[in-house]
């Protein structure tokens, strides 16, 4: 994709992409995937790729420590790590299998642990941009609300949301045939549908960055908050 929106060499963004599912399979293949779209779409556009596979993350158990103690989830296990990544992005792609019509319990139980940032710190990850996959091993097992499950978490933080280019409506919807990385690869339309998603994600972040860079810091935070 052709443009100029990088305009010096020192400019990056950084997209992040977190893979929800249990296994190295599918989901991993996509989500890594756009990624690379992404990272060749812009000069200066940085990845970064992290999945929950194997990752300890209790979900939120509504103890309101976070809101007492005004702080970020004090919980310990393998959460943190992902929260400091996911503060660092400029974008995101979350991918998650389809399971039950819906996003893993794994990604849920990271989203919910996520909750201090909008209590305690409203607007803290405003303003970025988000994108989903789902890879489901039926052709309309349920992608399209696990995509709404992702979308959902995105509009929760004021992530602002791209579900691509116009054919892609929602996001990605992929259809493995229950064959992880075999069967994702062989979707074709699948497959356009994750890459056209990495690319729309590279061009809104570096569109947003520059937007913020153009706004004085008074102007945008006073149109923010
Ligand atoms: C607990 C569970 C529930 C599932 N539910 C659905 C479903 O509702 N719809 C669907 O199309 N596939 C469903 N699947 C199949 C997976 O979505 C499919 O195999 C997918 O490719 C797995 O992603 P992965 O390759 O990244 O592991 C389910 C799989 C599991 C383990």
């Amino acid at each position: 994709m052709e443009n100029d929106l990088s305009a010096s060499p020192e400019d990056k963004v950084l997209i992040l992409g977190i893979s929800g599912s249990n296994r190295k399979a599918g989901t991993e293949y996509c989500v890594k995937r756009a990624l690379r779209a992404a990272e060749e779409s812009i000069p200066g556009t940085t990845t970064r790729y992290l999945s929950l596979k194997g990752k300890k993350i209790s979900f939120c158990i509504h103890c309101d420590r976070c809101i007492k103690e005004r702080c970020l989830c004090t919980v310990k296990d393998d959460f943190q790590e992902i929260q400091d990544a996911f503060l660092e992005a400029d974008g995101y792609i979350i991918g998650t299998p389809v399971y039950n019509m819906n996003c893993t319990p794994l990604l849920q139980a990271f989203f919910s642990r996520l909750r201090p940032l909008f209590l305690v710190h409203p607007g803290i990850v405003a303003n970025r941009v988000g994108g989903a996959i789902a890879v489901g091993g039926t052709r309309h097992g349920g992608q399209e609300s696990a995509i709404l499950a992702i979308r959902n978490f995105y509009l929760t933080f004021e992530i602002l949301v791209t579900g691509g280019p116009s054919d892609n409506y929602g996001g990605a919807a992929v259809w493995s045939r229950d064959r992880a990385e075999e069967g994702v690869i062989e979707d074709a339309i699948g497959m356009e549908k994750v890459v056209g998603l990495g690319r729309r994600i590279a061009e809104v972040a570096w569109i947003l960055k520059k937007g913020k860079e153009g706004l004085s810091n008074q102007v945008y935070r006073n149109a923010h908050r």
